[in-house]
């Protein structure tokens, strides 16, 4: 089927010839009805149909048909009676399944042969005022909306993972990395909640795109609107998006909806990728125990535990960053309006946005389930004289330039060794601080408040500025994620609720006519 030849008369003489062809290979007449296949019946037919991945789509099609027919009647440009039978034929059509669809270019056009099946030409008043063009747009739209849902879902249990598991370790010194040295101590607590920081900003990136996918395209027909009177409000209601996207070409051709969704899928698998590789080389230095239902044996090896669910999470965001830019790289240059490359634009993003919801679960299970050793940790948080900020600062406030205290504490990193004594590192200091000044250190400091600096729990309790790992600052802003993250909870529930409260609507007035 083509929606847009204008050469009609060359059209009917196609659809003619196209249908004394299909009758002969023994297509029923309503097949033949639908399709008029003119350029779809040869050598390219399988390349064209779209039906085997538009399963994904199933449901929403049936949706948008039935919201659709349902507006046709209460505008009176369907009778009631052959709206009942299209929705009647519709019910049969879903309880059959997706599989017993006649052949097809792809599902719209098998569901309406389906129906015409079932009632006769009638049926075709279904596709009146519509296009497949704003058809599938709506019914990507339609699907995508859960995916989302459920990747913000998803997201909202690893902020509760991590925030449950920062709160038993706000005390829980650990070390601090920079170009994977040891660099400052902080708190286990501290490091989840730098995560749960940047997965929330996943959610609240995927919520907002939500906005833009919740719209409906359903009027737009080909691109160039249509003159019945349809009621585009209606149909999106029925459908629960939440508003039309005006504009006629621009609903049936847009797709930037799906770059955006993979966009923010890829940014969060992005997140996840640097949380898994944290948690791989915490594991591997014995900071932290994966459960065993985390973890992966080798078939060869008996000794060993390996963090295989973490790799394959690390591993989801090279495919989320190669949707995300083969989308846009479909995308690119299209002229307006409907062009067929769009038919491949949708399947991948439903695919990793199913990838990433699943990967972000696992990372939440794999966060929720881990044991963190406390005392490793606790043993390593000075190593690499990951105090020597702390050094510095005091000598700072002690009244000497910043510059000048970096530079002792330079000096004297070339002398201190893991496992020194605070009182060893502290005459180490001092050392450096003569040959630097000339002078002693404890001129302007006091020794037992620079032997207190070189304590990594001391260290990271005086860190007490705002988002620093000081325990009760680290508290507060515990509870902060906390009221953060029941918000986002509510926004999810609530469109939940109004996508459920529109398909019981939908179910209601289509019972009507049934
Ligand atoms: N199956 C097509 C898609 O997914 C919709 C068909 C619109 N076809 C057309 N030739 N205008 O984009």
């Amino acid at each position: 089927m083509t929606d847009d030849d204008p050469d009609t008369e060359r059209n009917a003489e196609a659809a003619a010839d196209a249908d004394t062809a299909a009758n002969a290979e023994g297509a029923t007449d309503a097949e033949t009805a639908v399709r008029r296949d003119r350029f779809s019946g040869g050598p390219a037919r399988e390349f064209l149909s779209s039906l085997a991945a538009d399963e994904a789509i199933f449901e929403a099609d049936l949706a948008v048909d039935r919201a659709h027919t349902v507006m046709l009647a209460e505008q009176g440009i369907v009778d009631d009676a052959v709206a009942g039978e299209v929705l009647a034929a519709l019910d049969d059509v879903e309880a059959a399944g997706h599989g017993a669809l006649p052949d097809g270019e792809d599902v719209h056009e098998a569901i309406e042969t389906a129906v015409i099946d079932r009632v006769g030409p009638d049926g075709g008043r279904m596709h009146t005022a519509r296009s497949r063009n704003d058809e599938v747009a709506t019914c990507i739209r339609y699907r995508l909306r859960e995916d989302v849902l459920a990747v913000v879902a998803s997201t909202l249990s690893l902020r509760e993972a991590l925030v449950d598991v920062a709160g038993e370790h706000a005390e829980t010194v650990m070390p601090g990395y920079t170009h994977l040295q040891p660099a400052q101590p902080t708190t286990v607590a501290h490091y989840l909640l730098s995560y749960e920081g940047a997965v929330a900003r996943d959610t609240a990136r995927l919520l907002d795109a939500y906005e833009r996918v919740n719209r409906s395209p359903l009027g737009a027909a080909a691109f160039a609107g249509t003159p019945f009177d349809v009621d585009r409000d209606r149909t999106a209601a029925l459908l629960g998006f939440d508003g039309v996207v005006r504009n006629s070409m621009d609903a049936a051709s847009s797709r930037d909806f799906l770059a955006e969704v993979a966009n923010a899928c890829a940014t969060l698998a992005t997140t996840l990728s640097g949380l898994a590789e944290d948690l791989i080389l915490f594991a591997n230095k014995g900071y932290v125990d994966l459960s065993d239902d985390y973890s992966s044996t080798s078939s060869i090896m008996p000794q060993k535990k390996n963090p295989d669910t973490l790799e394959l999470t690390r591993g989801v965001a090279g495919d989320a960053i190669g949707e995300a830019t083969g989308t846009l790289s479909l995308l690119k240059g299209l002229p307006r309006a409907y062009n067929r490359d769009l038919q491949r634009a949708h399947a991948g993003v439903f695919e990793i946005a199913d990838d990433v919801r699943e990967a972000t679960g696992i990372a939440a299970g794999a966060v929720a389930t881990a044991d963190w050793n406390v005392d490793a940790l606790a043993d390593a948080a000075g190593d690499g004289f990951s105090t020597a900020t702390g050094v510095a600062d005091l000598l700072a406030m002690s009244g000497l330039p910043f510059r000048t205290a970096h530079e002792i504490v330079a000096d004297a990193a070339e002398s201190i060794e893991d496992g020194d004594t605070p009182e060893l590192a502290a005459a180490r200091v001092d050392e450096a601080a003569r040959d630097v000044t000339g002078e002693s250190l404890f001129e302007y400091v006091s020794r037992a408040d620079v032997e207190r600096t070189l304590d990594p729990t001391a260290s990271v309790a005086s860190r007490d500025s705002a988002g620093g790992p000081a325990p009760e600052t680290v508290r507060a802003d515990l509870s902060a994620a906390d009221r953060d993250l029941s918000e986002d909870r509510e926004a999810l529930v609530a469109a939940r609720e109004a996508l459920a409260t529109a398909a019981e609507t939908l179910d209601e007035e289509v019972a009507s006519y049934v």
